[in-house]
C-alpha cells in the first residue's frame, strides 16, 4: 500500500494535483516504421570483427575516443565540452533529447541541469532509475545560447547518435521533443501530433513525447506527458525481459 501512495506522491511532485487516469488499454497498434538511408550510419570507423571481440561498453567507449575531437560543424569551435552520452550501454531502453544547453556544456553530460532533474523525476514515476538507461542528444555540442541546432549541424551529427543506437542496439527509445523526433525520426509538424504513433527504428520501437524543458515552460504538457510516459513503459514491460 505505502509503494502505491508513494508512487502517487511522486505523481503529484511532478505533474501537479490532478490525477490523470488515462486510458491504456489500448497500445498503439500500428507502427510506422523508419529506415535511415545506410550513408548516414558511420559504418567502418571500426571494424566488425573488432566490435565483436568487445563488450557493449567497451565498444561505446572507444567509439566516444574517436568522435570526441569533432569539428565537423561549426559547433566544435563553441563548445565547452562534447556531450557524447551517458548510462548503462547494455540497457534496452535509449532516450534521447535535443543537444546540450549550458550545464551539460560544463559538465560534459547530458540532462544533467534543471530539464535533466525533471527527467530523472518522471523516469522514476514510472519505475526507471537514470543510470540503467542511456541518454544521448542529436547534437553533441552545445549551440551557442541554446538555440535549436541547424539541419547541417543536426546532419552532421545524427551519423554518430546512429552509431551509439547500433552498438547499443536499445529495444525502446523515447524522442524528448521535436528536434529529437525531427532528427530521429525525420518527421515535421506538431509534436502534439507526432506523439500520438510508435515509430520503429534500427530494430527498435520508438515513442515520442514533450522535452523536459518545455513541461516547465507550459505545465499544460505535463497531461500528455505523463500519458506518454506511461505508454512508453507498458510497451517496455509488456516484453518481460
Ligand atoms: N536538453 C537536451 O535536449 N539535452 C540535454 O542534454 C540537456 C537539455
Amino acid at each position: 500500500m505505502s509503494s502505491v501512495i508513494n508512487a502517487l506522491k511522486l505523481q503529484q511532485d511532478i505533474f501537479g494535483d490532478d490525477l490523470f487516469l488515462s486510458n491504456l488499454s489500448e497500445l498503439n497498434s500500428e507502427i510506422r516504421e523508419v529506415v535511415i538511408p545506410k550513408t548516414e550510419i558511420k559504418e567502418n570507423i571500426i571494424s566488425d570483427n573488432d566490435m565483436k571481440l568487445k563488450s557493449k561498453k567497451s565498444e561505446i567507449d572507444s567509439y566516444e575516443k574517436l568522435i570526441c575531437n569533432c569539428q565537423e560543424c561549426p559547433l566544435g569551435s563553441t563548445r565547452n565540452k562534447f556531450v557524447y552520452g551517458v548510462g548503462d550501454a547494455e540497457t534496452k531502453i535509449m532516450l534521447v533529447g535535443e543537444g546540450p544547453g549550458a550545464d551539460e556544456d560544463e559538465q560534459g553530460e547530458p540532462f544533467v541541469g534543471r530539464a535533466g532533474k525533471l527527467l530523472n523525476d518522471i523516469l522514476k514515476a514510472i519505475q526507471i532509475e537514470r543510470n540503467s538507461v542511456y541518454i544521448a542528444n542529436i547534437v553533441k555540442c552545445r549551440p551557442p545560447e541554446n538555440r535549436k541546432p541547424t539541419p547541417e549541424e543536426m546532419s552532421k551529427c545524427i551519423p554518430y547518435l546512429h552509431k551509439q543506437i547500433e552498438i547499443i542496439a536499445p529495444k525502446h527509445i523515447l524522442c524528448l521533443g521535436t528536434t529529437a523526433a525531427e532528427g530521429l525520426l525525420g518527421l515535421k509538424g506538431l509534436l502534439k501530433n507526432m506523439r500520438l504513433q510508435t515509430y520503429s527504428l534500427m530494430n527498435a520501437t520508438v515513442s515520442v513525447t514533450y522535452h523536459p524543458a518545455a513541461l516547465l515552460r507550459n505545465p499544460n504538457f505535463k497531461r500528455d506527458c505523463w500519458e506518454d510516459v506511461q505508454k512508453f513503459k507498458k510497451l517496455i514491460d509488456s516484453e518481460g525481459n
